[in-house]
Order: C-alpha cells, then structure tokens, then sequence
C-alpha cells in the first residue's frame, strides 16, 4: 500500500480534527479543540504523526513525549484503510521517535470495550497492565 507518513503541521488541523470525529475512538475523554491540536504543534512539533496518500489523510499517531515518559493517543485509521498496515506503519513510527529519545516504554490508554484496539495493540506486542488504575481529576 502506498502511503506516506509525516508530521502534522497546522494546515491539518481541521482535517485531522474530522478524520478523529469519522475514525478514532471518542467515547469517555474531553473533545479534542482545534485548541488543543494547536497547543500540542506548538509545544512538540514531531509529536502528531499522520499518514497520507494522495493528499488524503488516512490515520494519526500522538507520539507524546514529556521529557520522563511516552504515552501514544489518538491512532486512528479511516475505516476504508484499516487492515492494511497504516496503524502498524504508525506505531513503528512514533517507537522510532520515542527510541531516538532515549525512552525504553511506551504506553496507551486503551477501553476495556474496544475489541478493535486491544487487537491492535495485542498484534504489536503490549500488553495489558492490570494491576495498575488510572486515577484522574478534572482541572
Ligand atoms: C485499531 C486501528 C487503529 C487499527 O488500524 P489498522 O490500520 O487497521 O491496523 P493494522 O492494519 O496495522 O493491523 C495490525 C494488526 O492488528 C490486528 N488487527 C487490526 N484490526 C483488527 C481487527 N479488526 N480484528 C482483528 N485483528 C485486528 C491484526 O493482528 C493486524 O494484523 P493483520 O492484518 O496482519 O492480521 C483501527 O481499527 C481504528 O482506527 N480503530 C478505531 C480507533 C481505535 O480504536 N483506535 C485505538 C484506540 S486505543
């Protein structure tokens, strides 16, 4: 399959924040903002990494690094792309990136319902921490 991966710059903004509304898992976490991509360029500009063929922007990876740990958000592939490797394709990626870092970890928050996911992850060699929970606060 022939698609490319790169980072996001802003001109993406929008069509990554309708791409997420089509093809990401949204259910349980804040709306993401244009905002929020925008905060997220600028402080970290290698961070959001997308895939694109012919122009078209096919699936995303936040490769998020904050100087002690990485955390992976927002993988997502359009519906008509998946089970073709784009997400695998990211996630080497954003590991690539997190390696050059220097970090020896990587983790994503996953919904005990999404099946889809768990695959995913499953198939690229996580796996599932149960004696850890996440403990959150909204600010
Ligand atoms: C999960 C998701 C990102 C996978 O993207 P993808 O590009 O289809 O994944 P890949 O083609 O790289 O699949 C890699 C492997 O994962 C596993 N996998 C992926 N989708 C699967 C499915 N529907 N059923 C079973 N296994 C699956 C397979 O082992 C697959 O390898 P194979 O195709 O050689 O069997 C995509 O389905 C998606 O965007 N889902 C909605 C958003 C989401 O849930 N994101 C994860 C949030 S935690």
């Amino acid at each position: 399959m022939s698609f490319v991966l790169r980072a996001a710059t802003i001109d993406d903004v929008d069509g990554l924040l309708s791409m997420w509304q089509e093809a990401a898992g949204n259910a349980g976490r804040p709306a993401d903002t244009r905002q929020a991509v925008t905060t997220l360029l600028g402080r970290d500009p290698e961070a959001l990494i997308l895939a694109e063929q012919d122009g078209e922007l096919i699936g995303s990876i936040i490769a998020g690094w904050d100087g002690w740990r990485c955390h992976l958000y927002r993988l997502a592939v359009r519906p008509d792309w998946r089970r073709k490797g784009v997400a695998s394709a990211l996630l080497r990626a954003a590991e690539d990136r997190f390696k050059c870092l220097g970090a020896s970890r990587a983790d994503a928050m996953v919904l005990d319902d999404n099946d889809l996911g768990q695959n995913l992850w499953r198939a690229s060699g996580y796996s599932r921490q149960d004696d850890w929970r996440r403990w959150m606060k909204t600010i």
